[in-house]
């Protein structure tokens, strides 16, 4: 089995050095120049905990190289970024660009594998591309859609341990990435259609993102209630079935602060609460900033000395 990652960031990479340690012939295509030489190399551009010596052991055995260029292969994976536009639209261009860039290299039997978190239809708009683009290609690829999940400074340990959602457009499509990913995945695969996979990766961050905006909210309504937010959470998780999450600066990590969006902007009539949510964590940033600033003042005007903040 050979298979290509388009795209050598911090899922790209460590994916693609985890499949090669398990015996696969991995090519890294990336279109920064710098991130290939690196790499071939035996070296990494990221940080990322253990993943330095696995790259150096994969490169130096020769199962895993980077180019600029993809080639011919049996599996193709796409792990480029998807950040989101000024209107909070989802940015897919550049999953588009790296479709684009695969396409004269699929041969029928091909798997390919969106793993980019993306809008709900994503994988469905991209296979109707490369059979328009490739006609006699249609009905003889296994396209499939798999989320990744993994926290960065510990993705070594979850790509293998953690659970996948693997959604094919068929399901011999999900049976074919699922044959993939058990040759290094130790956690179940559980398969389902793509449109479920795209809207469970953002489903799962939104849930995230729900449940800390209702820390966040509690935190400021107890502000101005005089109550101590962090006893009140404690004795409300008292109850047998209540558990709220800490309050903080808003949310953190790569994630959380954008995959909701792809709801919100698809479904802005029904996913009312999530976009509330998505609100509420970004003006917590504010609050806390706001917070400081009074706090400052308030030792300057205790303590008679200059401001600290003009
Ligand atoms: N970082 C995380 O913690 C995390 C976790 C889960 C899911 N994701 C998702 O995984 C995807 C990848 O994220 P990331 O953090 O690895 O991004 P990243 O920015 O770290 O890396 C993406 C890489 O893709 C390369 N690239 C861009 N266009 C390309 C193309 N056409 N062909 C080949 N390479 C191309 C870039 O040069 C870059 O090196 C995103 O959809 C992200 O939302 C990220």
């Amino acid at each position: 089995m050979k298979a290509i990652f388009m795209g050598l960031g911090y899922i790209g990479l460590p994916t693609a050095a985890v499949a090669a340690g398990a015996g696969i012939t991995v090519l890294g295509v990336d279109v920064n120049p710098d991130v290939v030489a690196t790499i071939n190399r035996g070296k990494i551009h990221i940080l990322e905990p253990a993943l330095a010596t696995l790259v150096k052991q994969v490169v130096e055995q020769g199962s895993l190289r980077a180019s600029l260029e993809p080639e011919t292969e049996d599996a193709f994976f796409i792990v480029v970024p998807t950040p989101f536009k000024q209107n909070h639209r989802a940015d897919i261009s550049y999953v588009e660009s790296a479709i684009r860039m695969v396409l004269p290299f699929l041969q029928v039997g091909n798997l390919l594998v969106i793993e980019s978190t993306s809008p709900v239809l994503t994988t469905e708009k991209m296979a109707d591309r490369i059979f328009k683009e490739r006609p006699e290609l249609k009905d003889t690829l296994y396209i499939a859609y798999c989320p990744e999940r993994v926290l960065p400074g510990n993705v070594l340990y979850e790509l293998e341990h953690n659970n996948r959602v693997i959604g094919g457009l068929t399901s011999e499509a999900a049976d074919k990435a699922a044959a993939f990913y058990a040759q290094f995945v130790k956690g179940r695969l559980h398969k389902t259609n793509a449109r479920t996979a795209e809207m469970c990766k953002l489903t799962e961050n939104s849930s995230r993102d729900v449940q800390i905006a209702f820390a966040n909210e509690l935190s400021m309504i107890c502000k101005k209630a005089g109550v101590n937010v962090w006893d009140l959470i404690n004795l409300a998780n008292k109850h047998p079935r209540v558990q709220i999450l800490q309050p903080g600066c808003g949310v953190g990590g790569h994630c959380i602060a954008v995959d909701p969006w792809f709801i919100v902007s698809d479904f802005p009539e029904q996913a009312r609460i999530i976009k509330r949510a998505r609100e509420t964590n970004d003006y917590k940033a504010d609050w806390c900033a706001n917070q400081v600033l009074e706090a400052c003042e308030h030792f300057v005007h205790e303590t008679d000395r200059e401001p600290l903040v003009a």
